[in-house]
């Protein structure tokens, strides 16, 4: 996600910002900038792309100053370009501000405050905080902040100066990391530790609605809403390489322990409750449209075709309109029937894969509606829809992709819903899936901290050469995808079958050194999936089952139980996957694999 950090000290303030930035870089990002005071004017240098663009940009220019404020972006509103690109200013320039986090009422705001007749000059929703605080500034930096993120809905970080305040810093937290770093006679303020360690290793973790001004040698932290608070300074143990990774051993464990927050940041917003419906801004060009289409195709590659097969299943489900799902490279090459009624879905986290951009190609020639799924904001394949959403996952830096793919997994369904609402799928239906879809992160969560037992499991088994993954229904795209995610880091062979095509073949291979993932949670093919497992169990298979909380029969049958907590058919590749992460995770750390970059693989594949 995007990074922060802000100085007040004795120090050149570009040199340390400029440091800190590099420190940032980790979290991936698409621009940077810096903003210092200096003689009671607010100076300031941004770069898209790499920050080394921004260092031979500092370089020509002086920049000036003993105070400032720096921020990397990871585009969510408004593509990566320099005049979206971080700080943001208010109208007279005195007042700039670093924001990690999304504004969900932005809109609502920038009409509001269109009308009293600002001007706007970018497309993100920190710029409506910049002219907020300026309308609600009268001398003291902190009150316009305060009163200004009142009226914000949403989450935030944020740094603010103000050249007529030179010689302090505003920060406050919801939602996004903060810390405080307190050094001697100079503070720091940081999204990430990372970007401090070098210069201090005592911190303060801000909480939720409370906010900093800090000055050279001191400092006040108060609630948002002017209660103090009493803080504890911290010592910082951790050494830089194990910040980054936030104390986990690699980017992809820590994206898989992300996924509570990435999926609650997918869903922020886009939920109407009233309705029972979701709200897509991103689809709104075509809306129109979306009450007519007869077929949607999904096409995408990899994990993202195993998201669009939960997808299919999900609208087909919930809004019943016919879904087919293509490998872009095929459907790229074979002349896909498409017309004015279809809607076509490309589904791509890079937002940049050769192959699903030539089938988005393919599909506009055939007059076909694009919608583009993207977690890369201003990405090629976004660009080139007619609409989209953005998943909002924040940054993936693990190759096997696991964040995103949930966020995949979530924006479809909010789609489905969306679609389903526009036709007959009732509000009771709806309600039923919304309630229960908001409970997702927290189970998540539980079956996170199990992650020691799967674990155990990963080692016994990490010696095996053939992996068969099982499931049916909503669990056969999962079983899919747990196959893949072993092959990518482990280069163990890996199937995923559905349980029953079993018998057409893999039945053969089955022996005593054959492990077999079955995900057998207790839905309406729960029965079948237990005479698969006999199935497995007669020819001395071993079954790794995946199972719901308190399933006793399971527990008999199988060699090793993982338990899950039970949800809705709909919601269960959520669960279910997570511990297939894990699983393939352990194996190839136990195998001494490299993770995060398996061999002969890329993030982003942009040749054909
Ligand atoms: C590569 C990545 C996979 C990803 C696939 C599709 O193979 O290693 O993790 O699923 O490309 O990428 P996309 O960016 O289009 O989702």
């Amino acid at each position: 996600m995007c990074g922060i950090i802000g100085y007040i000290g004795k120090r050149n303030a570009k040199e340390i910002l400029l440091s800190g930035l590099k420190r940032l870089e980790y979290r991936g990002y698409d621009s940077s900038g810096i903003a210092t005071i200096n003689d009671n004017h607010i100076s300031c240098t941004k770069s898209v792309g790499n920050i080394s663009k921004l260092e031979k940009k500092l370089k020509k220019k002086s920049l000036p100053g003993h105070i400032g404020i720096a921020h990397t972006r990871w585009a969510t509103h408004g593509a990566p370009l320099l005049k979206n690109t971080h700080p943001h200013f208010d109208q007279s320039r005195e007042i700039a501000v670093a924001h990690n986090g999304i504004i969900e009422n932005y809109d609502y705001l920038r009409k509001k405050l269109f009308k009293k007749g600002v001007r706007f000059l970018s497309d993100t929703d920190t710029e409506v905080l910049a002219h907020l605080i300026s309308q609600y500034y009268k001398g003291n930096l902190s009150d316009a902040v305060r009163s200004a993120l009142k009226l914000i809905e949403g989450t935030y970080g944020i740094a603010v100066i103000c050249c007529k305040n030179p010689n302090e810093i505003v920060a406050a937290k919801k939602g996004s990391p903060l810390i405080v770093a307190v050094g001697k006679n100079e503070m720091f303020v940081a999204s990430d530790i990372a970007a401090t360690l070098r210069h201090t290793k005592k911190i303060i973790h801000l909480e939720n609605d409370e906010m900093v001004v800090m000055r050279r040698n001191s400092f006040d932290i108060k609630t948002i809403h002017n209660k103090s608070v009493t803080k504890k300074i911290e010592e910082v143990s951790w050494n830089i390489d194990m910040i980054e990774k936030g104390g986990f051993e690699h980017f992809m464990l820590k994206e898989i322990h992300e996924q509570p927050e990435s999926i609650t940041n997918s869903m922020r917003g886009r939920i109407d409750e009233k309705h029972s419906t979701s709200k897509l801004g991103g689809l709104l060009v075509f809306e129109d449209k979306l009450k007519d289409i007869e077929k949607i195709v999904i096409t995408a590659c990899g994990t993202s075709w195993h998201a669009g097969l939960i997808g299919e299943y999900m609208i087909e489900d919930i809004a019943r309109i016919p879904v087919e799902v293509e490998y872009a490279s095929e459907f790229r090459y074979r002349n896909p029937i498409l017309n004015k009624q279809t809607l076509v879905i490309a589904i791509s986290q890079s937002g940049e894969t050769a192959d699903t951009l030539a089938a988005i190609h393919e599909a506009k020639t055939k007059n076909a509606t694009i919608m583009g799924i993207c977690n890369a904001v201003g990405s090629s394949i976004s660009r080139e829809s007619h609409g989209g959403i953005y998943l909002h996952a924040g940054p993936e830096i693990g190759v096997a992709s696991t964040k995103a793919f949930t966020s995949q997994v979530t924006v479809l369904l909010l789609l489905a819903l969306h679609l389903g609402r526009m036709r007959n799928t009732s509000k009771k239906r709806a309600k039923s899936i919304l309630k229960e879809l908001k409970t997702i992160p927290s189970k998540i969560k539980a079956i996170l901290k199990e992650e020691n037992s799967f674990k155990k499991i990963a080692n016994l088994y990490s010696n095996k050469n053939n992996f068969l993954y099982l499931g049916r229904g909503y669990n056969f795209p999962t079983a899919l995808e747990g196959a893949l995610k072993l092959k990518e880091i482990s280069y163990i062979h890996a199937e995923g079958y559905p349980a029953a095509e079993m018998k057409h073949g893999p039945i053969a291979l089955i022996d005593k050194d054959m492990p077999i993932v079955v995900i057998a949670t207790s839905d309406n093919v729960y029965d079948k999936i237990l005479s698969n497992i006999e199935e497995i169990k007669a020819r001395n298979g071993k079954v790794i089952a995946v199972a719901n909380k308190g399933d006793k029969k399971i527990k008999k049958l199988a060699d090793h139980t993982i338990y899950i907590p039970k949800t809705i058919d709909v919601l269960n590749p959520f669960l279910t996957v997570i511990p297939l992460q894990l699983l393939a995770y352990f194996i190839a750390v136990k195998r001494g694999c490299n993770i995060d970059q398996p061999r002969n693989l890329a993030k982003s594949v942009t040749v054909e």
